[in-house]
């Protein structure tokens, strides 16, 4: 279905094209999204939003643009409620770091967050005094939604904030955002949604799903390097305190005062990545353009046929519930014996499969199962195709069989 895209993607096109299945970490870029990054730097090098020159309203036009395309793509009510920032980790850290706590709020994630969705938890506790708890999956790393309700209730009047990831990025399982937002919200708490690997791979609509924040990361989704998003109902943006105070985030100052822009604006301080916001807007006129519904079960298939190839290998295990169904497009895999970051090279080295190996930012849940050694973690994404898998599944089944 997806086949004649692969067209689109330089690295897809060479014939000694490599197996790319490292996409829950970075994806490839079309050409579309290159040929804006060159073409800003060799046609309109210049700085958009303050300079009214043609290189300044070119690059302002094509920016505002983006962030249309951007609000549109999530369903946002509007773009004003959309920010530019680096990755989502400087997403989760505006809304944590730019919130008011009292000592004792609760903040309750999930117990398998990437480091971006629980370091700045962490780091709150310590320094002001917030209190993190977590809430325990189901033994197949399925949400259980009564540990969660319990503690909400147990939290009470404290619970301020439930962050969690959409899909985790160890298992590729999801978690009910719509159940538990109603659940938080009736407790009179806010939902921050770490989107990073839901908002690139299947249909994530804000307004429906009711959360209040939504983080993710445009290189996940075909977009620039260097480039994340962080969307916010207007109202809580306009409470925010910016982490990025300076040009651009005020509307006025004095030798002793100033005035705060609005959002966007006031979150998005010094000079910004224009070639990263305008190439954005490729990414995401190009992926508006796919049905990601289609994109999400494409992404499934694939990974049945990964599950079904691996699942019976000596020593190996599948993160999370044996169903790819409830995976997305990744397998995560732990090895009894066989270390993952060799295995990944050889991956590479022998048929050119790129895949990921360690701890995938997840060091809290090894830690917690007492694993030393992380995983290898394959995922798909729609530009992947059967040989794709298949060449995974053979060359990892002949490494097992060979060194196992
Ligand atoms: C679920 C999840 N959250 C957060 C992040 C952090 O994203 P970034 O490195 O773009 O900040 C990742 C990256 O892999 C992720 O998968």
């Amino acid at each position: 279905m997806f086949t004649q895209l692969r067209e689109d993607f330089p690295v897809l096109r060479e014939d000694d094209a490599p197996a790319y299945l490292d996409n829950a970490c970075v994806t490839l870029k079309p050409q579309s999204v290159i040929d804006v990054v060159t073409q800003y730097y060799t046609e309109t090098p210049g700085c958009g939003g303050r300079s009214v020159h043609r290189f300044g309203t070119t690059i302002s036009k094509s920016v505002h643009e983006a962030r249309v395309a951007l609000s549109q793509f999530i369903n946002a009510p509007s773009p004003k409620e959309t920010i530019f920032t680096r990755n989502t980790t400087q997403s989760i850290n505006q809304i944590a770091h730019g919130m008011s706590w009292e000592k004792g709020d609760v903040v309750l994630t999930g117990d398998r967050e990437h480091n971006s969705n629980l370091v700045p938890w962490l780091q709150l506790e310590q320094e002001q005094g917030i209190d993190h708890r977590i809430v325990r999956s189901h033994d197949d790393n399925t949400f259980d939604l009564e540990a969660f309700e319990a503690a909400c209730a147990s939290a009470g009047k404290r619970l301020k904030m439930v962050s969690m990831s959409h899909v985790g990025n160890l298992d590729g399982v999801a978690i009910p955002i719509r159940e538990i937002t109603k659940i938080a919200h009736d407790h009179g708490a806010l939902v921050a949604v770490d989107g990073a690997q839901s908002t690139p791979h299947m249909n994530v609509d804000v307004q429906e799903l009711d959360i209040d924040f939504l983080s993710f990361s445009i290189h996940k989704m075909c977009g620039p390097s260097g480039m994340g998003g962080l969307w916010g109902r207007y109202d809580l943006l306009d409470g925010l305190r910016t982490i990025q105070s300076g040009g651009q985030t005020v509307r006025a100052s004095t030798y002793d005062s100033a005035t705060w822009a609005d959002p966007p604006a006031r979150f998005e301080g010094g000079l910004g990545n224009f070639s990263g916001m305008m190439a954005t807007g490729a990414a995401i006129d190009y992926l508006s353009k796919l049905d990601m519904n289609a994109v999400h079960e494409h992404e499934i298939r694939l990974n049945r046929r990964m599950t079904d190839g691996i699942k019976d290998l000596p020593g190996l295990e599948i993160i999370g519930p044996q169903d790819p169904s409830l995976r997305g497009g990744i397998c995560s895999i732990l090895m009894e014996t066989l270390p993952p970051h060799e295995v990944a090279m050889l991956l590479d080295e022998v048929n050119g499969v790129m895949v990921r190996s360690g701890q995938h930012c997840v060091h809290s849940w090894f830690a917690d199962k007492g694993l030393q050694q992380g995983s290898l973690r394959a995922s798909a994404y729609f530009y992947n195709n059967e040989d794709d898998v298949n060449r995974f599944v053979e060359t990892l089944s002949e490494i097992v069989h060979t060194l196992g």
